[in-house]
């Protein structure tokens, strides 16, 4: 069984099969709808019921309230039809996005590696090669919860835009049912499903400006990928990489910076690490990415491109420095690492579309 579904104001209609998103579909036909963590946490895919009948399904009271549920509001990851539906969502034109229709991949797990005492980077062989735009992520479906969970790919994809092996590095979140699972139960050799790409935080190539990177936790993964591929592409572009941790130990993919700065001239890699107790002899940033950025930028940032990745509260720090120091909403993109503990008021204050 499935219905039909419009999307206003494209006016274009795609079939929805029963207990299949209103996300899942539109994205599974190349449709961008707005969306962050995918299972009704951040309220960034609402969307208008005009016409039709919806399930809310378990979209949070805080991302759906009452009174938007009252007024024809939904979540588009997590509602189902229950009728022909006519929708409005607010699709806005990206130059720098390609249409890549959402597929899913039945992954191998090749190797896991202890890259920190919170981080393991999960290295995934696909049954066939994902399209993907560096920074994008995927849904990887964890079999102990019958759910899935985010996690951005921290490797490019080769020159033709394809890979057929990807990297995810997975933070262990205490009392995280998903990452908890991924952790202690995953093997080498273990199969998991992952669809994908998802997202819209990748490089906008076309505006030629020059780049800040803000990275915290395991927010370094889209990041990491982003300069990959930026480097590979031989971009002449400044590019400069801002990224904290709490101590040293949690500081992963700091020689393979180092080394990247030391070999072009035009990437500047910042390490700042905010912990008091675990520096010993670090000579480096201390502090917090917002303050490390300042210090680094004068409290000036005009003229950059600036890419945030990493838990909510470190994002929405850099956000407000980022303002303070001359840079506006349409220069700055943000991927937020949103959990079940973020899902009061991960919407920021300060921008009007994240
Ligand atoms: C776009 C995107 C990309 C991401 N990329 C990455 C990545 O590359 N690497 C990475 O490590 N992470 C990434 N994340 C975050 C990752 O998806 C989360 O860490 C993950 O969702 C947590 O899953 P979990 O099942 O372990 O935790 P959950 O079980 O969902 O719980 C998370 C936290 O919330 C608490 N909690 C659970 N339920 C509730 C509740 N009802 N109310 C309040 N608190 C609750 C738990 O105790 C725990 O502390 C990304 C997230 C998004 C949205
Ligand atoms: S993407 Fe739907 S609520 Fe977050």
């Amino acid at each position: 069984m499935s219905y039909q579904l419009t999307l206003e104001p494209l006016g274009a209609t795609i079939e929805v099969e029963e207990g299949q998103t209103l996300l899942d579909a539109a994205l599974r036909q190349g449709i961008y709808i707005p969306h962050a963590c995918g299972h009704g946490l951040c309220g960034t895919c609402k969307v208008q019921v005009c016409e039709g009948e919806v399930d809310h399904g378990a979209a949070n009271p805080f991302a759906l309230m009452d009174m938007e549920r009252d007024d024809g509001k939904t979540l588009a990851c997590c509602a189902t039809l229950q009728a022909d539906t006519v929708i409005e969502a607010d699709i806005e034109d990206e130059p720098d996005a390609l249409i890549i229709p959402v597929r899913d991949f039945r992954a191998t797990v090749a190797r896991i590696e202890q890259l920190t005492p919170t981080i393991k980077a999960l290295h995934l062989t696909l049954d066939k090669p994902i399209q993907y735009q560096a920074g994008q992520y995927v849904q990887v479906q964890i079999p102990s919860l019958g759910q899935s969970r985010a996690f951005s790919i921290a490797n490019a994809p080769n020159a033709d835009g394809f890979a057929s092996e990807i990297e995810l590095n997975v933070r262990q979140v205490p009392g995280g049912a998903g990452t908890t699972w991924l952790h202690e139960s995953l093997k080498a050799g273990d199969q998991l499903t992952v669809a994908g790409p998802y997202g819209r935080f990748f490089v906008r190539h076309s505006a030629a400006q020059p780049m800040v990177f803000m990275a915290g936790g395991s927010g370094l993964s889209s990041p990491r990928a982003m300069i990959q591929e930026l480097l590979a592409r031989d971009c002449a572009q400044p590019i400069t990489l801002i990224y904290g941790q709490r101590s040293r130990e949690e500081l992963y993919y700091d020689d393979e910076f180092r080394a990247l700065a030391a070999q072009y001239p035009h990437f500047t890699y910042i390490p700042a690490i905010s912990g008091d107790a675990e520096c010993g002899d670090w000579s480096g940033a201390r502090g917090f990415v917002h303050e490390a950025a300042r210090e680094h930028f004068a409290g000036n940032f005009s003229g950059q491109k600036a890419y945030l990745c990493g838990p909510p509260p470190m994002v929405e720090a850099c956000i407000s420095t980022l303002m303070q120091g001359r840079l506006f909403e349409r220069d700055i993109y943000t991927e937020k690492f949103i959990s079940a503990a973020d899902a009061q008021g991960t919407r920021s204050p300060l921008f009007k579309r994240v």
